[in-house]
């Protein structure tokens, strides 16, 4: 049975208790609206740990000014039984004034510089400042041995990992892969924004990552395939924030002729953004 905690004290002692007993904790964070992309990450963790503790916090220092921060989904009676289906012992439902004990103003921020000055970074300033702000403190609050992220927020996973090694957080960071809906789009909590139309229109994202991925691999250069792809979702009638191959890992922008890489997309179909990415090697 899943127990929903919502305190910091009886958090640690829970966890506390089983490390005592040896076994090994694995945490899920959220900010909740679970689809089965969630689940799949409880999963995962479920078979690298002993116990899981997955979190939902729809956590505001990300969100810049006119993001959907107000308008974010929160279903948190539906999130925590989907948790508890997919193997989660705990659902950590911290208040704002658990995870912000001075005030959202008086926040003390992590700022990971280099990888979030690019794509995500660039487009939403501020985002990863509170990612990182935000996960530094559930790790700490949580203290698991292992976290899963998933490779659907392909720059987060890159700032948590930089993050985690530079800050030397005591815990292994687990990538999960993305799950999909049939057509490719990638699930997604935004998804639901879509109107009919644009849902139609939504898996061009996917199709235009592997055939970035199919121009690099036939030899075009990655400027054109690059240009290819914005073009292609402009006339599908996206608003493309960016299309760009890059070293997998910390993203660096020239990727060598052959070797691995990542494909990453981000754009926006009437009010609703999306992002997608797609990992291969030439
Ligand atoms: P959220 O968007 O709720 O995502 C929680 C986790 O689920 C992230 O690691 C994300 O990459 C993963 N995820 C989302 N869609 C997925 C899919 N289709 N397949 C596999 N995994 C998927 O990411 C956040 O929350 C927040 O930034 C957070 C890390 C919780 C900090 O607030």
């Amino acid at each position: 049975m899943i127990q929903t905690v919502t305190q910091l004290p009886e958090l640690r002692s829970r966890v506390g208790r089983w490390k005592s007993e040896g076994l090994r904790v694995a945490f899920v964070p959220t900010m909740g609206n679970l689809h089965a992309g969630h689940h799949s990450l409880v999963a995962l963790a479920r078979s690298r740990a002993d116990r899981v503790v997955a979190s939902v916090f729809v956590n505001p220092t990300q969100f810049g000014p006119g993001e959907d921060f107000e308008r974010y989904p929160r279903t948190p009676d539906q999130d925590v039984a989907g948790l508890g289906e997919a193997g989660a012992d705990i659902a950590w439902l911290p208040d704002v004034e658990i995870m912000y004990p001075y005030g959202v103003e008086g926040t003390v921020h992590v700022r990971v510089p280099g990888v979030t000055s690019m794509l995500e970074g660039e487009h939403r300033p501020g985002h990863f400042d509170g990612v990182a702000t935000v996960v530094s403190r559930l790790l700490n609050q949580v203290a698991p041995d292992i976290a899963v992220f998933g490779r659907k927020d392909y720059q987060q996973l890159a700032v948590i990992r930089y993050m985690v090694r530079d800050l030397a957080f005591p815990v292994e960071i687990v990538a999960a892969p993305t799950l999909r809906e049939p057509d490719g789009l990638a699930m997604s909590s935004r998804n639901q924004f879509l109107s009919s139309e644009e849902r139609r229109l939504a898996p061009e994202i996917h199709r235009c990552l592997q055939e970035m991925r199919d121009a690099m691999t036939a030899g075009t250069p990655r400027e054109e395939a690059e240009r290819q792809a914005r073009d292609q979702l402009t006339a599908a009638g996206f608003q493309v924030d960016y299309a760009a191959i890059r070293r997998p890992d910390l993203l660096e922008p020239e990727p060598g002729i052959s070797g691995p890489k990542v494909a990453l997309v981000a754009a926006r179909l009437g009010r609703t953004r999306l992002i997608d990415n797609l990992e291969f090697d030439t």
